[in-house]
This record gives C-alpha cells, structure tokens and sequence, in this order.
C-alpha cells in the first residue's frame, strides 16, 4: 500500500529546473499558474504584479533584444557573450518577465512592493511544480538593463525582477537541500553583552 501523501509533499519537493524540454504550460495550467502568482501577499492592496508572457515567434524578437542590450553594455562584447542570452531565450519554451510596478512615496515602502513580486514569484514557482511542470527564477544582468526594461514596458521606478523560464523538466535529480537547524533559531529574549 502506498504511503498517504502528505499535503506539503509537492510543495516540499519542489526545484529548480534549468535544463528545460517542450512543453510549456499553456491554457488552463498557465492560468492556474498565474492566479497562483496573484495570490501573493500584497500590503496595501496595491496589486504591483505584472507578468509578461513572451513564448512562440516572440523568444526570436525578445533574444534579439537581449542580444543588442549586451551590445550596448558592452562594445567589446564577443559573439559568443552576445549570442548567449538569444540562444537561452530560442530555447526556453515559456519565458514569463516578473515586473513591479511601483508607486513611488507611497506609505508602502518601495521594499514591500518588490518583497510582494517576490512571493508572486515563489507562488509561480510552486504552481508550476505542482502541475508537473519545471521553472527557474534567473536575473542577470539583462534584468537590471534600462533598454530590456522599457522593451517589456516598464520605466523606472517600476522594473523586472527577472523572469521565470518554465517548461518540462529534462531531469529530476532530487536536489540537496539546506539543514533547518543551520537556519532557525528559538529566541528566548534579548542578547545580554
Ligand atoms: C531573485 C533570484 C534571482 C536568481 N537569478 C539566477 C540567475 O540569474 N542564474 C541562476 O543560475 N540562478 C539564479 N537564481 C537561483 C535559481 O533560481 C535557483 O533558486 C537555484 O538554482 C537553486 O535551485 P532551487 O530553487 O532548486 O534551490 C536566482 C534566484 C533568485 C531568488
């Protein structure tokens, strides 16, 4: 007889995937996805998520823009360095760019508006797993560029906090997780010096 399944079994199991094959979710799974992501605790009610789903013909147009971002960044940059991020965009099969719009001087600090795409990241990434599929969470320096920013239409103070590449996993090696006890303490009152 199977062991029951605990509810925090998919949850607890979740990786990332960087080695990614077809297919992407699409459809009623990237809905739920999605909605995951709108789940996100939001201070304020101010709903700063903003997802751009670029897949299909568009990774052609998009890895171009990259391409000419790290041109631009760098004129010394060698074919191979400029050549990377297009290939990486060719061959991820959904790419979906995780933006903040954020409102400047709102009682809300800035920081609360990025933590909260932050969970609507993490939700993504659960979803995703759950469902079966694969994800990753990578920035780079393409996230933080000016030009790759305003092409998926956000201008400063509102940005990208970098994009979740989703497909099916090639492998599922289970990966080596960290120890709880290097990360949690039992606070028992103030330090005394
Ligand atoms: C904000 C953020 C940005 C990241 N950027 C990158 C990146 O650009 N490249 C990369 O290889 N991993 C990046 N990572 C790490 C991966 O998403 C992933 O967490 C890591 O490979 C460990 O895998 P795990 O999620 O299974 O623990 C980033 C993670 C976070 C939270």
């Amino acid at each position: 007889m199977l062991a029951p399944q605990h509810p925090l079994d998919s949850l607890l199991s979740r990786q990332s995937a960087g080695a990614l094959a077809e297919p992407a979710p699409s459809g009623a799974d990237l809905d739920l996805i999605l909605d995951a992501g709108l789940r996100a605790p939001d201070h304020g009610r101010l709903r700063p998520w903003r997802f751009v789903l670029i897949r299909g013909d568009a990774r052609a147009a998009f890895g171009d823009c990259l391409a000419q971002a790290v041109k631009a960044r760098d004129r010394q940059a060698s074919q191979a360095q400029i050549d990377r991020p297009r290939a990486w965009a060719l061959r991820t099969p959904l790419l979906i760019g995780l933006g903040t719009q954020i409102r400047p001087g709102h009682p809300v600090p800035e920081i609360e508006q990025l933590l909260s795409a932050g969970a609507a990241a993490m939700n993504m990434l659960n979803a995703i797993h759950m469902l079966g599929y694969g994800g990753m969470w990578v920035t780079g320096a393409n996230t933080y560029d000016a030009r790759v920013n305003a092409a998926l239409g956000f201008q400063a103070p509102s940005r990208l906090v970098g994009f979740l590449a989703v497909g099916t996993p090639k492998t599922t090696t289970p990966a080596e997780r960290p120890e709880r006890r290097a990360h949690v303490v039992e606070w028992t009152g103030p330090h005394i010096p």
